[in-house]
């Protein structure tokens, strides 16, 4: 089977932040004489890190699979499995937030299998009850805020965001980003859609700036005075308070809080794999998922990303151990996408850009 390379992929902006890079083509890795090959696997991906490519290595290693992959946005995948239809070779589709993954069922790209390693490995609120997709690494999405002009008390709820006392200190991101509409799902979920239309107009009454950049603009934003208070995924502020020491310092200006403590617990989403429709291995890309819930998968899917093992006894990656222990919240992540067409609706009443 032909595998192509994909060239547009060298255009399209890393969905976590990081610059664009031409991509590489799709790499089969070094042949091992010795092993005896049991056929193939084709990964559809969204996500961008040099240790993804170890990740695929060292299965590849371990299974004698071979490995082929593309990497490209979700948008760019989604169009690419549209115009290759039942002919699609992808077998496995990994991508960032239940509401993409929730993008890639809609369309009709994943089928759901039954796995009882994967079943009893991951709660049930982290997968799609069907197994359409399965949650794999979490990440939280908290409140990053300065310390010098707010107090913990002043930010230990999402609510907070939405307080009169917090006018013109609040910087945010475009809400047509995934990770502002799955928060938003839950919020749907949990208050109703009225309570949730009422947050989202006075965050935005409470705005500093229109909403610009990704998460780490809003951790900049904060360190450089422009703002006080503002919503990221928590590897991002992990990876700057770990990388350069321009980066540390900004990130010595500000703390985080993790809300709802007292209450349903911090939103959590999940970087999932779905075993894709039309697969052909899809033999390969099942014992590919389970394999990402060994130790060895996991730690070699969180340890440059910095997201929170799944699975109990994974070391935690640099950094995360610095984090509090905190209470998750155990929203069912299938609603996220269920719930994300309402979601951009509130934000577009709401005047959030
Ligand atoms: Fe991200």
């Amino acid at each position: 089977m032909k595998f192509p390379a994909i060239l547009a992929a060298a255009l399209v902006l890393a969905a976590c932040g990081k610059p664009a890079v031409p991509e590489a083509a799709p790499v089969e890795s070094a042949a091992e004489p010795t092993v005896q090959r049991t056929g193939t696997l084709n990964i559809y991906s969204a996500r961008h890190y040099d240790s993804d490519k170890i990740m695929y290595d060292t299965f590849e290693k371990e299974t004698g699979i071979r490995v082929r992959f593309r990497e490209s946005g979700a948008p760019e995948l989604i169009e690419t499995m549209k115009a290759e239809g039942d002919a699609s070779p992808a077998d496995v589709i990994i991508a960032s937030d239940a509401g993409t993954l929730f993008r890639f069922q809609d369309a009709g790209f994943t089928q759901g299998i039954r796995s009882e390693a994967l079943e009893s490995a991951i709660p049930p609120h982290f997968r799609e009850p069907d197994g359409n997709w399965f949650g794999l690494a979490r990440r939280a999405r908290i409140i990053v805020y300065d310390p010098s002009r707010l107090q913990p008390e002043d930010v230990d709820q999402y609510s907070d965001l939405a307080d009169g006392k917090l006018h013109g200190e609040v910087c945010m991101r475009s809400s047509s980003n995934i990770y502002n509409l799955s928060l938003m799902g839950e919020f749907i979920g949990r208050w109703g859609p009225d309570k949730a239309s009422a947050w989202a107009r006075n965050v935005v009454a409470n705005f500093a700036r229109p909403p610009q950049g990704g998460d780490t603009t809003q951790i900049e934003s904060i360190a450089a005075g422009e703002c006080s208070v503002a919503l990221i995924n928590h590897y991002y502020w992990v990876r700057m308070a770990t990388g350069t020491d321009a980066d540390k310092a900004k990130t010595a200006k500000t703390k985080l809080s993790f809300p709802e403590q007292d209450g349903v617990g911090t939103h959590i989403n999940v970087t999932a794999a779905a075993v894709a429709a039309h697969a052909p291995n899809k033999d390969n890309a099942v014992r590919f998922i389970e394999w990402l819930t060994t130790q060895e998968g996991q730690k070699l899917l969180t340890t440059e990303t910095k997201e929170f093992p799944m699975i109990a006894g994974v070391p935690l990656p640099e950094g995360l151990d610095a984090l509090p222990d905190f209470k998750q919240s155990q929203f069912p992540l299938q609603q996220l996408g269920e719930n994300q067409a309402e979601a951009q609706e509130i934000y577009d009443r709401a005047g959030w850009n």
